[in-house]
């Protein structure tokens, strides 16, 4: 995970939205024109991120949640009184699917310019099997309306809403909204908010099984706040991805051993809400991958930004620049089954890249925090404005 082949003095020719060739200038053919040309003199150009875990359909920010965690409260304090999750459901169900869409749009657009190019979107603030078709509508369009690839999770266990209880919830899941959202096509892969007071193993189990009989694959989010057991869910049920892991041990790597299970970080949650940092370094000593992704969501990570990203893996978890990065492309696109179109600078796949400011090496992408080290975006061999 170490390595990150880097290129110097070297040409990229896109045709057609795909990377047509690459290579050093010294073997560009002589007398090579191309209809557009961008000189990234001093610069690097970069795969695009492929950011494989976001809520980021989402009504309204929670600022005021922030200010009273700053006060002392704690996220399952705030969850328990209405904030957190049915917080953001309440708005959600209160706003237009057109509104929503654009709102969502501001923030594509955002995190476009912070240099991704894939990103996965997540139900989950719905929480009626009517709302949570209406988010997935709208990331659908996403993908259709915006330049980014998009690939959609359906995550009804994410909260149970306040008027009903978990087992009439979890029938409404798996007798109502799954059949629904894959009537309309709208879900890639099935989440569950695997964690104490959310869902438990079992609950977990029976809901992504479900999901997979619709052909929709799981991902969960597991051990963020406590040891849940949902990485052992996740490898048992044959998971895409278990995200979060902010509270895993010998045991949890040790399972994820056995398994083609993609780990996970979600470095911006585990900064905003002051949780243990994930053990990249024990996760890449026992040889297995590692994800990183940004959670984008209005309660535990409010940003989207990809090199923010980089950073708190490299400086809160040890991890070199190099696997930060590749953590950010390749094996994100591979927890999105992305891993042949997008992650890489390979011939053949989409062209999805972005060029830097000038800078002196690829440590200065992580090393330089909170600047906006992406200059110029180019999505499907076309330039961002
Ligand atoms: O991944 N942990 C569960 N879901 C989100 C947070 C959702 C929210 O607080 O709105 C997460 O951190
Ligand atoms: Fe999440």
């Amino acid at each position: 995970m170490d390595e990150l082949p880097v290129l110097s003095n070297a040409y990229l020719a896109i045709q057609q939205g795909v990377i047509a060739e690459y290579g050093s200038m010294h073997d560009l053919p002589a007398g090579v024109k191309a209809q557009k040309e961008i000189d990234a003199l001093g610069r690097f150009v970069f795969p695009s991120f492929v950011d494989s875990h976001t809520h980021l359909v989402f009504a309204a920010t929670r600022e005021e949640e922030f200010v009273m965690k700053i006060k002392g409260a704690t996220y399952e304090e705030i969850a328990a009184k209405g904030g957190g999750i049915l917080n953001s459901a309440r708005k959600l169900q209160q706003t237009s699917e057109e509104e929503l869409f654009e709102r969502a749009m501001l923030r594509v657009k955002e995190i476009i310019h912070t240099g991704t190019g894939a990103v996965e979107i997540k139900s989950g603030y719905g929480l009626t099997t009517k709302d949570e078709l209406k988010m997935l509508r709208v990331a659908r369009r996403i993908g259709k309306e915006s330049p980014l690839t998009v690939k959609t999770t359906f995550l009804g266990a994410h909260a149970v809403p306040k008027e009903t209880t978990k087992e009439k919830y979890i029938d409404l899941i798996l007798r109502e909204m799954i059949p629904a959202v894959a009537e309309e096509k709208l879900a890639d892969y099935i989440d569950v908010f695997c964690e104490q007071g959310f869902f438990s193993m079992d609950e977990t189990e029976r809901t992504v099984e479900e999901g997979k009989k619709f052909g929709m694959k799981p991902r969960i989010h597991a051990n963020q706040l406590h040891r849940s057991g949902g990485v052992q869910v996740g490898v048992k049920t044959n998971a895409l991805s278990v995200d979060h892991l902010e509270n895993i041990g010998e045991e949890e790597i040790e399972v994820l051993k056995n398994s083609s299970v993609m780990p996970t970080a979600l470095p911006g949650a585990a900064f905003f809400l002051g949780l243990p940092f994930p053990p990249a370094q024990k996760i890449i000593g026992a040889g297995l991958p590692l994800a990183i992704a940004s959670d984008f969501n209005p309660g535990s990570s409010p940003t989207g930004n990809m090199c923010q990203m980089i950073s708190l893996a490299c400086i809160k978890m040890k991890m070199t620049p190099e696997e930060a990065i590749n953590a950010a492309t390749i094996n994100t696109a591979a927890a999105l089954e992305l891993e042949q179109t997008h992650g890489t600078i390979t011939k053949g796949k989409v062209a999805n890249v972005f060029i830097t400011k000038p800078m002196p090496s690829v440590a200065f992408l992580p090393y330089a925090f909170g600047s906006n080290v992406v200059e110029t975006v180019i999505l499907n061999g076309v330039v961002q404005d």
